[in-house]
């Protein structure tokens, strides 16, 4: 079944010609074609090119769509998400507009911990509802594809729980979905007094358990001062790659305690936050050819220092935007918002901010053959958006401009 996108006023392809990422000066080309058309058989693109120059053999049978005033780009790869979870940390919200702050409310047990404590009691068909309604939502808002991280159960039975939630989501085919398990997301309240007993729970029995599973494709460690040291993260990582997990990192969020270091030696496919990285840290990670994914909302909401983009763009590394959708430090599943925080307050153009969040994100999950651009072989992961150019998806924010998938 053929279906034709055509007369598409604004269709951004983020093309790449086979390269898996864009950096640098490269990020301004979005390959924007005006009055431009796509063709796709449901799961490939077969053909993208002028609307004029539509080789009119597609045209036998197949759907047709006009576009004209509208734009197309692809699907958004919100490479980090904590969209599992349970219950709700509003009054937590609360408290931080009153003063405290997040490290404050985490070191008395709340923050990751209060999440814990409603994960622990809700099952796995609770856990998939709260990830379908956010997965729903943030299809609506123009994402094709989305990682999500366990790191709210904290013991071996709730983290496969988390996971089989993700699982289930990934099967039910509402998005794209990648999984990854964030076990060493916080020391559970029962291991305070032993962190390096909890980090062998995660080695000697969560991980064995998680491969086992086989939901979980990348393992993540949150490495920052009052979470989990570099020689902890390390000890984590290398048993995940060991049971054949792809590595990632929360590096740099806090303060700097050698998680970018961590990941350039280690090889991570991503080091994501980095909100205090120096430029010493993004060598380190551009060199290793470590994708640096940024999380604006997550700034935005804690009020942190917003990560350099501007200094990461320009020393070349491989740069990333993401949600980074979670209850505590930044509730939002909506990638467009994501580029306007990029835009206004990392000063990105609007051109490095979609190749951001299109082809960089998915070389964040190392999919960048399969998505992350509109070219002819790949998923057809594409978005219209109801503007006439693509422009205006930043322009017109704190509205959903998105107005359909095909
Ligand atoms: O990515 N930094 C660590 N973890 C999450 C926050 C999780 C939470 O507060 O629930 C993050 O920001
Ligand atoms: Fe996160």
């Amino acid at each position: 079944m053929i279906t034709i996108l055509t007369n598409i006023s604004s269709l951004v392809t983020v093309r790449s010609n086979g390269a898996t990422s864009r950096v640098g000066t490269l990020m301004q080309d979005v390959g924007e074609i005006r009055n431009g058309a796509v063709v796709h058989n449901g799961s490939e693109i077969l053909w993208v090119g002028q609307a004029s120059e539509l080789p009119p053999a597609y045209l036998d049978g197949a759907t047709v769509i006009d576009c004209t005033g509208r734009t197309v780009m692809p699907g958004f790869v919100d490479s980090h998400t904590h969209m599992v979870f349970a219950g709700s940390r509003s009054h937590e919200f609360a408290r931080r507009l009153a003063g405290a702050s997040y490290a404050e409310i985490a070191a008395e047990g709340g923050g990751i911990l209060t999440t814990m404590k409603a994960v622990r009691h809700a099952s796995v068909d609770e856990l998939a509802e709260v990830g379908r309604r956010l997965v729903d939502s943030a299809v609506r808002h123009g994402s094709t594809t989305i990682e999500i991280k366990s790191g709210y159960g904290l013991d071996t039975d709730s983290e496969l729980r988390l996971l089989e939630a993700a699982g289930r989501l990934k099967q039910e085919g509402r998005a794209h979905i990648h999984v990854t398990f964030l076990g060493a997301h916080a020391v559970p309240p029962e291991w305070k007094h032993d962190p390096e007993g909890y980090v062998d729970l995660v080695i000697n029995e969560m991980l064995p358990a998680v491969s086992q599973q086989g939901i979980a494709e990348f393992c993540d460690v949150f490495t920052d001062q009052g979470f989990f040291t570099r020689q902890q993260s390390t000890r984590i990582l290398l048993a995940a790659r060991k049971h054949g997990l792809k590595l990632k990192v929360h590096a740099d969020e806090i303060a700097l305690v050698g998680a970018s270091d961590m990941a350039a030696e280690l090889g991570c496919i991503s080091a994501d936050h980095l909100e205090h990285s120096t430029i010493r840290e993004v060598q380190l990670l551009r060199d290793a050819g470590v994708v640096c994914t940024l999380l604006p909302g997550t700034a935005y909401t804690l009020r942190l220092p917003f990560p350099d983009a501007r200094m990461m763009i320009q020393q070349g590394a491989i740069v990333a935007l993401a949600t980074d959708c979670n209850p505590g430090s930044c509730f939002t599943e909506n990638m467009q918002t994501i580029l306007s925080l990029a835009c206004i307050n990392m000063r990105m153009s609007i051109e490095e901010a979609i190749t951001a969040a299109t082809l960089n994100g998915a070389a964040a999950l190392g999919i960048s053959n399969i998505t992350g651009s509109i070219e002819a072989g790949k998923r057809p992961d594409v978005v219209i958006y109801d503007v006439p150019r693509y422009h205006d998806v930043v322009y017109h924010f704190g509205t959903n401009q998105c107005f359909a998938q095909v």
